[in-house]
């Protein structure tokens, strides 16, 4: 778990966005380091990058736990682990993202078909309002919800509703211009 907490703590998109534009990226746009912010701040080609390695840490958190033969709770807390690390890591003063494509990659090894039918979803409401937290907090919701219909072992269904508890907290202000009508839809430069 302290691992899999490290592990998500490799802040992608700021490392990436310093590399690459040399700007911090907690600066800029939402002030969120992950995708959806460096999409809106530098474009489609490095946002495609930092979706697929921040799923990535997830996924490999996960098939760690798996291969060294852990017991189901602690594969349920390095996935937990992993999207903590993402979202206040350690290397960069506790300032992250919300852990949205970590959860996807986590997820995807854990309970793959409750993933799929809840990212669906997801992907219906980022088509029908192009707003991204809403898209994510509505897969976020579903999953305990098909893993638990899709009776997944306990440990995973209490990990799917620690990670949705933790994405309302994370867009807690995302929430706020949801209700307020002033959130950002995808492609937008606010
Ligand atoms: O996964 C993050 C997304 O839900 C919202 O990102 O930058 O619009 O706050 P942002």
């Amino acid at each position: 778990m302290l691992i899999a907490y490290l592990l998500g703590s490799i802040s992608t998109s700021t490392i990436l966005a310093k590399k690459v534009a040399g700007i911090d990226i907690r600066k800029h746009g939402s002030g969120n380091a992950g995708a959806t912010n460096t999409l809106r701040v530098l474009g489609p080609k490095l946002a495609g990058i930092v979706l697929v390695l921040d799923a990535s840490k997830g996924v490999i958190a996960v098939l760690l736990a798996k291969l060294l033969a852990m017991p189901d709770l602690v594969v349920a807390g390095s996935a937990i682990a992993v999207i903590v690390g993402h979202n206040w890591p350690i290397f960069f003063r506790f300032r992250g993202g919300k852990g949205i494509a970590t959860t996807i990659g986590a997820v995807l090894a854990l309970v793959t078909v409750p993933a799929l039918l809840a990212g669906a979803v997801g992907l219906l409401v980022l088509y029908a309002t192009r707003y991204v937290s809403l898209a994510a907090l509505s897969f976020t919701a579903l999953l305990p919800l098909c893993s638990y219909l899709l009776q997944a072992p306990d440990q995973f269904v209490w990990f799917t509703s620690a990670a949705f508890v933790l994405s309302l907290w994370v867009h807690r202000a995302n929430i706020g211009r949801l209700v307020a009508g002033r959130e950002n839809k995808l492609g937008a430069k606010r």
